[in-house]
């Protein structure tokens, strides 16, 4: 074989090589991009739905959950706390939920699936600050029971449907939720009747 032969094929082995390293360097600089560009699992993690195990609830309990980040409260109402929820519409901005604050299957007057859980997101409306729970009714300034946003001063019923008068524009959200069994709820998916006989 000629040295000019031996020359011609070095240099198209060099040429060749040269090619497949250059190929395996822009997969290896793509693969952080596409790798960042999927979701982590943490976050698939935090924006799944929760499941709550609702059996240790009293009466008049409230139980906070974390939900994308979000709390959550579950209140387990009394059979006075859901008698009042009819007494004071008139002192409410939207005692119908008409501002779109809630899935359609909780537009009721105690705005949950079941009269005997109530299930809110527990973030003020005016500002985001977290409101108190003060379920206790007072005769003394009308007071039926409901939650209190230390704050500016808003505050919302037992239905977390806002007061006339108070900086809080609208009621306290109602997350999509749903039962799984009578004691357990799943946050963050929507009730579907065919599926729960609750
Ligand atoms: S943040 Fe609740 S009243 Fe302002």
């Amino acid at each position: 074989m000629t040295t000019e032969k031996i020359d011609e094929q070095r240099r198209k082995f060099l040429l060749a090589a040269t090619s497949v390293v250059g190929g395996c360097g822009v997969l290896a600089a793509a693969y952080p991009l596409v790798s960042s560009l999927l979701p982590s699992s943490r976050v698939q993690a935090a924006a799944a739905p929760v499941e709550v195990d609702i059996s240790h609830l009293a009466p008049g309990d409230l139980m906070t959950v974390e939900w994308r980040g979000k709390p959550v409260w579950i209140i387990r109402r009394t059979q006075a706390m859901i008698n009042e929820l009819h007494k004071h519409a008139a002192q409410l901005r939207d005692p119908e939920s008409k501002v779109d604050q809630q899935p359609n299957y909780t537009q009721n007057e105690h705005r949950s699936i079941n009269p005997d859980y109530l299930v809110l997101i527990g973030i003020c409306t005016h500002l985001g600050c977290s409101p108190q729970y003060k379920p206790e009714p007072q005769e003394t300034n009308s007071w039926p029971g409901g939650f209190f946003c230390p704050c500016h001063g808003s505050t919302f019923d037992l239905a977390g449907r806002v007061f006339k008068g108070v900086p809080a524009p609208i009621n306290l959200a109602v997350p999509p939720y749903t039962f799984l069994a009578e004691k357990r709820i799943l946050i963050g998916k929507d009730w579907n009747p065919g599926e729960s006989d609750v």
